[in-house]
């Protein structure tokens, strides 16, 4: 296990086990029919990984994942158990490590694309709206501003492109090319369906859930699963609700104070980053922590 000066993981290692695949933030250790996958502490902005991690960021993550798929037991999902009890020998013998931010799952084939459900008119959505009234191809109604709550959600796919690539909006129709009409359509009423039901309940703790990335796979028998992390604050915009405006991007829950940090150094969004200062890096955990406890009303199991 590697961690930095502040105790951050930012890499783990499991002896007796493969080297696992690296992701911008989990390790996946495969197991064949299984992952192992591991969240460590790294923490990407603007795409590009950090040199130094947010100590439990990873827990925060899993343990929110973790919640949503509890809630939402009528959508199948890829978690076979986040008990370190359960996993390979090798990984039990580092269980202090991996506690709390680790999941054995079932592998999936997994499908290409990423689903994106979205409630505002924030980012590349209001970018595109501005430029063309549409997003993802979509024509929306005229008059709205930016960060402005759609009407309805929509379904914007964009495709998932190899490793470093930035991933690429497409349209629906592109969508049912890609994975055919029943599987379009059921990724799209899935998304739909879960991102409504996390909105509601996130807007009854004070939380907008801007928009959000679920990515699915097939599991053996061929039935449609939820996998990879959940409506967590990586893969979602969370807004904290009283400082919600429009004509303006606004502050999200987490990333904000690297991101602010980022931008008064000049960061030129490519790799190398700077070591994020531990102010910084100290007042981001809180966030994350808050985040956790403003949604589940528990803390860091
Ligand atoms: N059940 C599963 N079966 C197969 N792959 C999965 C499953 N759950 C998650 N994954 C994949 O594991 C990876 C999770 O790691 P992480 O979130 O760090 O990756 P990422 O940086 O977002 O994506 P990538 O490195 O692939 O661009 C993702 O590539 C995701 O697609
Ligand atoms: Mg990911």
């Amino acid at each position: 296990m590697q961690y930095d000066r502040n105790n951050a993981l930012l890499q783990s290692s499991i002896p007796g086990l493969p080297e696992p695949r690296r992701g911008k933030v989990r390790d996946i250790y495969d197991l064949g029919d299984e992952l192992l996958l591991v969240a460590s502490d790294r923490l990407s902005a603007f795409d590009v990984v950090m040199p130094n991690g947010i100590p439990d960021k990873g827990k925060v993550l899993t343990q929110i994942s973790l919640f949503w798929f509890e809630l939402m037991d009528w959508m199948p999902n890829h978690l076979i158990s986040a008990d370190p009890a359960d996993f390979p020998a090798p990984a039990q013998a580092v269980a202090d490590d991996l506690v709390g931010r680790s999941m054995l799952v079932k592998k999936a084939g997994s499908i290409a694309v990423e689903c994106i459900a979205r409630g505002y008119l924030v980012g590349s959505g209001w970018k595109e709206y501005q430029a063309e009234g549409t997003v993802c191809g979509l024509k929306l109604r005229k008059g709205y501003v930016q960060a402005d709550k759609l009407d309805a959600p929509i379904f914007t796919p964009s495709y998932k492109a190899e490793q470093g690539e930035h991933d690429e909006n497409i349209t629906f129709e592109q969508t049912v090319e890609m994975v055919g009409t029943e599987t379009a359509n059921a990724l799209r009423d899935n998304t739909l369906k879960i991102y409504k039901t996390a909105a509601d309940y996130a807007a009854t703790k004070n939380i907008i859930i801007a928009d959000t990335k679920f990515e699915f796979g097939f599991d053996k028998d061929g039935s449609m699963i939820l996998i990879d992390e959940v409506l967590t604050p990586d893969s979602s915009r969370f807004w904290p609700a009283e400082l919600y405006t429009t004509g303006a991007n606004p502050p999200s829950l987490d990333k904000q104070f690297v991101r602010d940090w980022l931008e008064s150094v000049n960061f030129n969004k490519t790799p190398p980053a700077p070591n994020i200062p531990d102010e910084v890096v100290m007042k981001t955990r809180e966030k994350y922590l808050e985040a956790i406890e403003q949604l589940t009303g528990k803390g860091l199991a």
